[in-house]
């Protein structure tokens, strides 16, 4: 098993950094499991959007963006959706990203 690790900060502004994400989670199962509060509603599929983070730039050009379903999603978000906003249950673990920078959406 890999792991790589990612800083967090939640809605208070509080910043989390060498959070362990696993290579075999997704960013909304790592960030759940280290307690952070996202409700992950409908379980990773795409359709309640609490589990809405930003990444920093370049991770978010890593990840590659948004996909169709998650881009459908988040343009019902309006105020709360940025450019480099993600469903972080659409987001896959690589190597690529220890370093990233996530910050947890406010709640709507
Ligand atoms: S967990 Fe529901 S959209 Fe990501």
């Amino acid at each position: 098993m890999s792991s790589i690790q990612i800083n967090v900060t939640d809605r208070d502004g509080v910043r989390t950094e060498g959070v362990e994400w696993k290579d075999f989670e997704s960013l909304m199962e790592c960030l759940t499991r280290n307690k952070f509060p996202i409700l992950a509603t409908c379980g990773g599929n795409a359709s309640c959007s609490t589990c809405h983070s930003y990444l920093d730039q370049k991770t978010f050009v890593k990840t590659g963006g948004t996909n169709e379903e998650e881009e459908d999603l988040l343009e019902m978000l309006d105020d709360t959706r940025h450019d480099n906003s993600r469903l972080t249950c659409q987001v896959e673990w690589s190597e690529d990203l220890d370093g990233a920078e996530i910050e947890i959406a406010p709640e709507w």
